[in-house]
């Protein structure tokens, strides 16, 4: 049988998100509610093991690439010895990181020991008090953290920062200067509408595609740099090493090359971040699924994903926060 999953749309699935928390440190107000208690149970959240059983059943199948994320994955506990036995699964080629980087100081050298190579880290804000405003947290620890990710030596180090009209707009050219300084890549993200609190931040929606001709005004773009078959689209700035990605999911969806699925805490594979298309592998898990029945549902899950998201259409239909799916 074939080692590749296509799903029923031709698109070849190679990359796994996993949330490994729902939990986070932060409170991003377009993410989670401030008074958000309606998280999983610890008993409902997949053991190390049950996890590295899905992994191992999707690498079988194709899946080179797990990135992991929440959440705020490093409220996880232990989560270097998660990352430890990834890193040993065969067809597993590239481990990475989504962090908002408030404990990463303490922890980023355990987890490129461990085996995590690439750390994307959001960051909204330069300015210590907006940031405070956005997420309710330090701007001083993040910042440690991201520079105990470039000491561990982790590279490329990703910025993402969710551009937000009335909120951090006025900073895109000031992230970019940061991020030539430190040698970080950038990706500017578009607001999208999940779960109530993306949908309140709707009202702060700007297209990326605005942004772009304002920087054009300033900076020279060389397009197409770094195809990675991700959803970014990436130029490179003329005179400087700093490459630029845009993520427009609702300005300019990439649905059409979708290669990815998501793994949530509690065992849930979610097949599109903007449909509730789901399957659950807790219950098999837990009642003794063997390894090759593993396989096949891991394969069956796949025939799930549908063709698009509708954030535009039906803004309304996604109850489930970010942090739930992990991004
Ligand atoms: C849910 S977080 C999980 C990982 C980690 N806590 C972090 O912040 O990087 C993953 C990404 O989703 C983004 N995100 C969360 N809610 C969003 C929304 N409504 N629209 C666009 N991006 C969002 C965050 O900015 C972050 O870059
Ligand atoms: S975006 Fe990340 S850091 Fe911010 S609240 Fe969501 S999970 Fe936490």
């Amino acid at each position: 049988m074939s080692t590749r999953l296509i799903d029923p749309f031709g698109r070849t699935v190679e990359y796994l998100r996993l949330s490994v928390t729902d939990r986070c440190d932060l409170r991003c107000f377009y993410c989670l509610p401030g008074d958000y208690r309606n998280f999983r149970e610890p008993d409902e959240w997949l053991t190390f093991d049950e996890i590295e059983r899905v992994i191992r059943a999707y690498a079988s199948l194709g899946v080179q690439r797990v990135r992991v994320t929440g959440g705020e994955p490093l409220v996880r506990k232990n989560l270097p010895a998660l990352v430890t036995k990834l890193a040993g699964i065969h067809g597993i080629e590239d481990l990475s990181l989504s962090t908002n980087a408030v404990s990463l100081s303490r922890q980023a050298a355990a987890l490129k020991t461990a085996g995590i190579s690439r750390i994307n880290v959001s960051l909204d804000s330069l300015r210590t008090d907006r940031f405070k405003d956005i997420t309710k947290g330090n701007l001083d620890r993040v910042m440690e953290g991201l520079m105990s990710a470039k000491q561990a030596g982790f590279y490329p180090v990703k910025i993402n920062m969710v551009i937000m009209k009335g909120v951090n707009d006025d900073e895109v050219e000031d992230m970019i200067e940061f991020c030539i300084e430190h040698n970080f890549t950038l990706r500017f993200i578009e607001t999208m509408p999940i779960g109530d609190t993306g949908r309140n931040a709707s009202s702060h929606y700007l297209s990326l595609q605005e942004v772009k001709s304002r920087l054009a005004e300033r900076y020279d773009f060389i397009p197409g740099v770094m195809p990675g078959g991700g959803p970014a689209r990436y130029v490179q700035v003329a005179g400087t090493d700093l490459r630029i990605g845009f993520i427009t999911p609702i300005s300019q969806h990439f649905c059409e090359t979708c290669n990815r699925v998501r793994l949530a805490v509690d065992g849930t594979l979610y097949l599109c971040l903007g449909q509730e298309h789901k399957f659950e592998f807790r219950p098999l898990l837990r009642a003794g699924i063997s390894d090759s029945e593993l396989v096949d549902a891991a394969r069956a899950a796949i025939s799930l994903k549908p063709e698009r998201h509708e954030f535009l259409e039906k803004p309304q239909q996604l109850v489930r926060f970010m942090a739930s799916t992990g991004g």
